[in-house]
């Protein structure tokens, strides 16, 4: 069941269009945003709110790589490893945030402090490798700088 403050933010974005389904990804980014992420029960409510069906909306959610489906860390580190990270090292990147939290890749620190994921390009190839963390982007990578970025999330 979405919260009465959930509503009220969804309700704030279907005012701007015609349709209610029209703003699917951005209440599904609201309901993982009080939540951390959209379980299938926040699915369905939502579903029922924008009156679509629970497999459309799944569809959409399974679509778009930025919805969550299964629970995360406080905080979600995604690590780019397209084409122009790759070239600048993106792999040693990841291995070096790998080594420092102590998990694999798609894994959750057992402190439940950090999740990591990989991503597509976040569209700041220019400054590969890149990394975003909790909505904020980080490029021009190395393993100092690394190190200082992890230590801003407690
Ligand atoms: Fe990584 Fe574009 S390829 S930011």
């Amino acid at each position: 069941m979405l919260s009465q403050e959930e509503r009220e933010e969804i309700e704030a974005e279907i005012a701007h269009y015609p349709a209610k389904r029209a703003v699917c990804i951005d209440a599904m980014l609201i309901v993982q945003r009080h939540r951390g992420w959209v379980s299938d029960e926040s699915l369905a409510s939502l579903a029922q709110f924008l009156d679509m069906s629970t497999a459309d909306l799944d569809g959409v959610a399974t679509f778009y790589n930025l919805i969550r489906r299964k629970p995360v860390g406080r905080h979600v580190a995604m690590i780019c490893d397209s084409v122009s990270c790759w070239i600048m090292g993106c792999d040693r990147i990841r291995d070096h945030v790998c080594f420092r939290l102590g998990v694999p890749m798609g894994a959750t620190t057992d402190d439940g402090r950090f999740t990591l994921l990989p991503i597509v390009c976040l569209g700041a190839c220019d400054h590969a490798p890149a990394m975003m963390v909790d909505g904020e982007l980080h490029t021009d990578l190395d393993e100092q700088r690394i190190d200082a970025v992890l230590q801003r999330y407690e």
